[in-house]
Parts: C-alpha cells; structure tokens; sequence
C-alpha cells in the first residue's frame, strides 16, 4: 500500500520523505492556508521534494475555471495530479482533464455510485472521505470496501485507484490497507502515533 502525506507542511514533508515513507502528498485549501504560504509556491516546493503524484486542488466551483486552474497546476511540475470535488462541476472538470492526460483526484466522495461514476470519467484517484463519514454517524471504512470491491469487479475497464481520505487514526490506516485500499494519505500526526505506539 502506498502511504500520501496529507499535509502541505514543508518540514513535514522533507522528515518523512527521508525517512521513505512518503509515496506521494495531498494538500487541500486548508492546509495550503495552515502553512501560511503562496498556494503556487508550496505547490511548487512540495515538486522539489517529492517525487510522486502531489495533489493540488482547484478553488472554482464552476467546471470551466475548473478546468482552466487545473491546465495551469499541471504546469507547475510533471507529478502533479489536480484535485477536483465530488460535484457535477468537479465530474465534467474530471473527464476532461483526464482526456488531456491531465491526473485527477476526485475528491469529497461520500458514496460507492459516486465513486463509480469518479472510475467511469477517468479519475486517476477516488478519495473516500471516512473520518468525515463517521463524524455523521455512519462508518466510513464500509465505503472504502464497498469501492474497492466494485472497481475489482470492473477492473478492465476502470482503472481508478483508490484513496482513502479524511483518515483519522492508526487503526483506520491499517484496516484501509487490510479492505485493499490502494493508498491511504495520512496526516504527520497519525504517522507520528504509529511510529510511537503502533
Ligand atoms: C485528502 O485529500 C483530504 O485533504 C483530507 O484527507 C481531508 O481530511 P479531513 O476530513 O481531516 O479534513
């Protein structure tokens, strides 16, 4: 299983990476905003760093500007995968970006039938959000089963991998990986409770 960093702290970024835990980052407006820098810049700083795909997401909510933003965080570095929301808006950005070989995470997903129609647009990653699921009371990891099932079952046609998000404790990192997630992007913290007790 491959391990994201979920965060877009430089510092972060650069301890795990020598450690050779970090197989690719996600960011979020809000991490972006946390570290207190330039959007672009981190963005661009993050690519000198990692190696792997780097998941940088729109702000539109308009599938056009979507679109144009995602073209332009392309530019930035070749591992980029642009992130667009779970929303018609976000579906049209997905199909198109993705038409223009352009990486796309679809993010924001709360339902398997969302989740396939991510796989049937070309999404590169689904990210299930399971920490925000349970916070509404209902168990996010039965989600993260429920996708990965039925993209094995369509595995010739979809080729989406699998990206569970919103990740929240230890335990929940090794039972994605025991349901087959492809990855799992984790916050530094939750690394840091791993690396301390298990
Ligand atoms: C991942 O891409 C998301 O940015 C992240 O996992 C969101 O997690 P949260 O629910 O803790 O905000």
């Amino acid at each position: 299983m491959k391990f994201f960093i979920d965060t877009a702290e430089i510092e972060e970024i650069k301890s795990l990476s020598e450690l050779g835990l970090v197989d690719g980052v996600t960011t979020n407006p809000s991490l972006i905003y946390k570290s207190g820098k330039d959007f672009k810049k981190v963005i661009k700083e993050i690519s000198t760093i990692v190696e792997g795909p780097i998941s940088a997401e729109v702000t539109s909510t308009e599938s056009k500007e979507m679109i144009n933003q995602g073209i332009e965080l392309a530019k930035i570095s070749s591992n980029i995968v642009v992130k667009v929301p779970l929303t018609v808006d976000g579906l049209i950005a997905c199909k198109k970006l993705s038409t223009n070989n352009i990486k796309v995470n679809v993010t924001l997903c709360f339902s398997a039938a969302q989740a396939l129609l991510a796989g049937k647009l070309g999404a590169t990653y689904i990210s299930p959000f399971i920490g925000r699921l349970d916070d509404i009371g209902t168990t996010g990891l039965n989600l993260i089963r429920e996708i990965v099932d039925m993209y094995n079952t369509y595995k010739k046609d979809i080729k989406t991998e699998v990206l569970a998000a919103s990740i929240r404790s230890p335990l929940q990192v090794s039972q994605v990986a025991s349901m087959g997630a492809h990855i799992a992007t984790i916050p530094p913290k939750i690394i840091e409770k791993i690396e301390n007790f298990g």
